[in-house]
């Protein structure tokens, strides 16, 4: 049964609502981990959106498990990865305006780019894993860049309108982790998932790691964190 990573993103989105102290991430973040979640994953945006600077020193200070940072291949995120040093870095693809990371990374296209930013973050001691689409072509571009893990993007699979769509895309995962894995790459997978669709993904064999954000915090809102987590913990693990 795969780790569960747990994003906490929108502890920080609440608190920026009016711009004040609380809820505040490092509590969050010592919650989680006193639950047994296997790692914390934030996504420091290039409009500080949710977390922040502050945020991510923090909590690499307090954190025990894994710090997981989601970031972009900007030069000025970049910059503060390597003063952090997180132990994991999680290479996304990031717009302005979305409401969250709507797709994978294209690596096909970003090659060089990546391939400059990962020996970077590689110097500084982070361990490097590529945000894809469950795509051949992604897969095989990711190895191609030396990376040794990558995240399975699961949007397409928590989005499906209906039950034969949905089938669909879980193949298409399926088939996604048997392939990466196949070429000896560590698959960790996430985006959208929540309470209701985690189950059959967590049973998907060979998937080392789901990463859980925004269903868990929403819950948390009206049961607490604590349990939200355990609940998430009792799906994922079986
Ligand atoms: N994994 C990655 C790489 C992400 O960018 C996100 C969203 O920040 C998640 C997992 C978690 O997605 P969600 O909040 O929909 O659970």
């Amino acid at each position: 049964m795969p780790k569960l990573g747990v994003n906490i993103d929108h502890i920080a989105s609440v608190r920026e609502l009016r711009k004040g102290i609380e809820p505040d991430p490092v509590l969050a973040a010592i919650i989680c981990e006193a639950e047994g979640v296997d790692s914390i994953v934030v996504h420091l945006r290039e409009d500080r959106r949710h977390i922040k600077e502050k945020d991510l020193y923090l909590l690499k200070k307090i954190v025990k498990t894994k710090l997981n940072l989601e970031m972009s291949i900007a030069p000025d995120i970049v910059e503060i990865a390597c003063k952090v040093r997180p132990d994991q870095a999680t290479l996304v693809p990031e717009k302005r305006k979305e409401l969250t990371t709507e797709g994978g990374l294209d690596v096909l296209a970003n090659f060089k780019k990546l391939k400059k930013v990962i020996e970077k973050l590689k110097n500084a001691g982070i361990i490097i894993s590529l945000f894809i689409d469950p795509d051949k072509k992604q897969i095989d571009a990711a190895q191609k860049l030396g990376v040794k893990m990558i995240e399975l993007h699961t949007g397409r699979y928590a989005e499906a309108k209906n039950e034969k769509e949905q089938d669909k895309y879980f193949k298409e995962l399926k088939e996604a982790v048997y392939y990466a894995k196949k070429k000896g790459l560590t698959v960790n997978a996430g985006h959208g998932l929540n309470y209701y669709n985690v189950s059959r993904i967590a049973r998907i064999e060979g998937i080392e790691e789901l990463n859980i954000g925004y269903s868990i915090i929403c819950r948390a809102v009206l049961v607490g964190l604590a349990q939200a987590v355990r609940e998430m913990k009792r799906l994922v693990h079986g």
